[in-house]
């Protein structure tokens, strides 16, 4: 996502500079940012946000926004191993709030989840920006550490800080571990699709370019101190999205194996965007279906980029997850 969004930047606003932070973790991939290279408004620093210096080092004397989109985000990497999440999203987002409280930004965006609500059992109980957060994975809880870090920074020193709560987004350029670029991609390769108990929980989906201009309005026109949902409110079960991936790359389901649920697996998460929707004027343009189409083909063009990933320490984490089926 955070390539994503540095591409649309650079295209939509030509006099702005972007400076991209990554300590290119396995998810991180020069690939993405191809595109931004040799555009003079574009720079990348190797860093980590849990590091202040690096931090120091990508504000330089300082900058107008920081948007934080560095995160451990697998659910799954979190129950094997919290460590790297507890310091990335927690005291990573510590010393991003630290320079924006020094001046050193005049405003921050957290890019956060609608997982730190916890869960929903039915597709119509949507959690609110007031919902309590309830979260149930080393992920969801690392992230909820860091968005509670956002509004007592806010309350306690007044730093111009925004939090986002989003539903689960898709689109090109995925690592190959979340389920739809997982399952799209293991399909190109003839290989299994792993879904989690019966797949009756469900999702909220929003597409990468819909997600990009949800966080320009909220870093241009969001209020510090605020709160906003990301949602599109398109919930699909997870067997329906898998029968609608099968379905466009012409397989059955006899590609599909199911297998031991996720421990503390949320069953559901529904989001209420009307705040975002109302007082910013966003709508998603991009329904499930068109997004999934554009997905899969992108996946079916780039064998070369997620072929590359797929090997390598990703087969360590493959067998840990899933043993090899
Ligand atoms: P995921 O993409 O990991 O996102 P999150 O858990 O953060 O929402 O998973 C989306 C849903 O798909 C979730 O209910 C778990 C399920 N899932 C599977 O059934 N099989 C898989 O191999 C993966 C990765 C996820």
């Amino acid at each position: 996502m955070g390539s994503h969004f540095t591409k649309y930047i650079l295209k939509n606003y030509p006099d702005w500079q972007v400076v991209v932070l990554d300590k290119m973790t396995y998810a991180g991939n020069m690939d993405n940012l191809k595109e931004a290279e040799g555009n003079p408004n574009f720079s990348f620093i190797k860093g980590d946000i849990a590091n202040a210096a690096d931090v120091e080092k990508a504000i330089g004397g300082g900058v107008d926004a920081i948007v934080n989109y560095a995160a451990e985000t697998h659910v799954d990497r979190s129950i094997l191993e919290p460590d790297a999440f507890i310091k990335t999203d927690i005291f990573g987002t510590y010393n991003l709030l630290e320079a924006t409280r020094a001046g050193k930004a005049k405003k921050m965006v957290q890019i956060s989840t609608d997982e730190v609500f916890g869960m929903v059992h039915n597709m119509g109980d949507e959690f609110t920006e007031e919902t309590r957060f309830d979260p149930s994975s080393p992920y969801s809880a690392s992230k909820a550490g860091g968005d509670h870090l956002c509004s007592a920074y806010f309350k306690t020193y007044g730093t111009p800080v925004v939090a986002t709560h989003s539903c689960n987004f898709y689109g090109s350029n995925q690592y190959p571990e979340k389920l739809i670029p997982l399952f799209v991609t293991n399909l190109l390769e003839g290989k299994k699709i792993p879904v989690y108990g019966e797949g009756n929980q469900f999702r909220e989906w929003i597409y990468t370019s819909d997600y990009c201009r949800a966080i320009d309005l909220i870093l241009q026109k969001g209020e510090p101190g605020e709160v906003y949902n990301i949602g599109t409110r398109d919930r699909r079960a997870n067997i329906e999205t898998t029968k609608i991936i099968l379905g466009l790359l012409g397989k059955d389901e006899s590609s599909i194996e199911y297998v031991k649920d996720r421990p503390g697996h949320d069953f559901g998460y529904a989001v209420n965007p009307d705040k975002l929707m109302n007082e910013l004027g966003w709508k998603p343009e991009v329904s499930f279906e068109d997004g999934l189409r554009q997905t899969v083909e992108w996946y079916k063009k780039n064998e070369e980029w997620w072929k590359k990933i797929k090997s390598g320490d990703y087969l360590e984490y493959y067998k840990k997850q899933y043993g090899v089926f």
